[in-house]
């Protein structure tokens, strides 16, 4: 039997209206319509008599199941926009967060001053993931050497398709256990958003504890054991004044800047995300 597409929307919200406990919304089967029969979101407001074929209704059919067994929409449909640009995903990596993207300009005003009086400007993206950060940044700024590094093999795996997909001449991928493989004074700046919840949290949403990578999610030590790690490490690594930008949870910004102070660094500031949260702490290097 043929579907029109506006017989499957419909179809499919009564569906979600059934199961309300699913937080799934209109948009979410709009997207999954758009990877079924690879059109844009314009095309399938604009002709909701279309009929789809069966291959196409086979996909979609395996999109919609999955979002209603709960898997987020980015594992499903296997991308995430993030910032100006879609990123491959897959459950080996974090999917990115619309809160990390305000990092982004922020480094860039940063580099901008910093990048006039020098030849060699190295930034460093500690635990890429997907790579949404350091790729962001190279895409934006093509002179920067941007060195991508990360832990996880699996992840390093989707890092690697999405560096090779949009091939950016400016960027090296490293494997590396934090910074241990770098030498003395190689970044200009280091970026990190790094595992920060704590190991034990059970407040965490089954969407993301069932399905984001357990490495890219907890850190002991009420989550702050890898941002020590990196801010001691990034002593040795950055350049003279070098700038460190990090992220933390929502409760964390106090302690961060304590641990960036224990470590002697300088001109600390707070950046606050979309939701006036204190995300990232930038500073210098002592
Ligand atoms: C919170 S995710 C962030 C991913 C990406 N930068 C983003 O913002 O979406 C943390 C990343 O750090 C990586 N990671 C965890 N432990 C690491 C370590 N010891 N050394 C390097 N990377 C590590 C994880 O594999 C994961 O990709």
């Amino acid at each position: 039997m043929s579907l029109t597409l506006e017989k499957i929307l419909v179809r499919s919200l009564t569906d979600i209206k059934n199961q309300p406990n699913k937080n799934i919304t209109k948009s979410d089967i709009i997207y999954c319509l758009m990877e079924a029969i690879g059109k844009d979101k314009s095309y399938i407001i604009t002709n909701h008599d279309k009929e789809i074929d069966s291959n196409q209704l086979i996909k979609f059919n395996f999109f919609f199941d999955s979002l209603k067994d709960g898997m987020p929409l980015a594992y499903v449909l296997g991308n995430q926009f993030f910032y100006k640009y879609k990123y491959y995903v897959n459950h080996n990596v974090l999917i990115p967060r619309p809160e990390t993207e305000i990092i982004i300009s922020e480094i860039i005003n940063r580099g901008d001053q910093i990048y006039e009086s020098k030849k060699n400007f190295n930034i460093i993206d500690a635990g890429s993931g997907s790579g949404c950060i350091g790729l962001s940044i190279a895409s934006e700024r093509g002179r920067w050497n941007i060195i991508l590094s990360e832990k996880s093999l699996d992840a390093s795996k989707i890092l690697n398709k999405n560096y090779q997909s949009e091939y950016r001449d400016n960027c090296f991928l490293v494997m590396s256990d934090w910074l241990s493989a770098f030498k003395e004074g190689t970044a200009d700046i280091i970026v990190s958003n790094p595992p920060y919840i704590e190991t034990n949290c059970t407040e965490i949403a089954r969407s993301v504890s069932d399905y984001e990578p357990t490495e890219a999610l907890f850190s002991p030590d009420g989550g702050l054991s890898d941002i020590k790690r990196i801010v001691f490490e990034s002593k040795k690594v950055l350049k003279k004044d070098g700038l460190l930008f990090i992220e933390n949870g929502f409760d964390q910004s106090e302690k961060v800047v304590e641990i960036l102070k224990e470590n002697y660094y300088k001109d600390i500031d707070i950046i606050l995300d979309y939701n006036n949260i204190k995300r990232f702490t930038v500073s210098r290097k002592p």
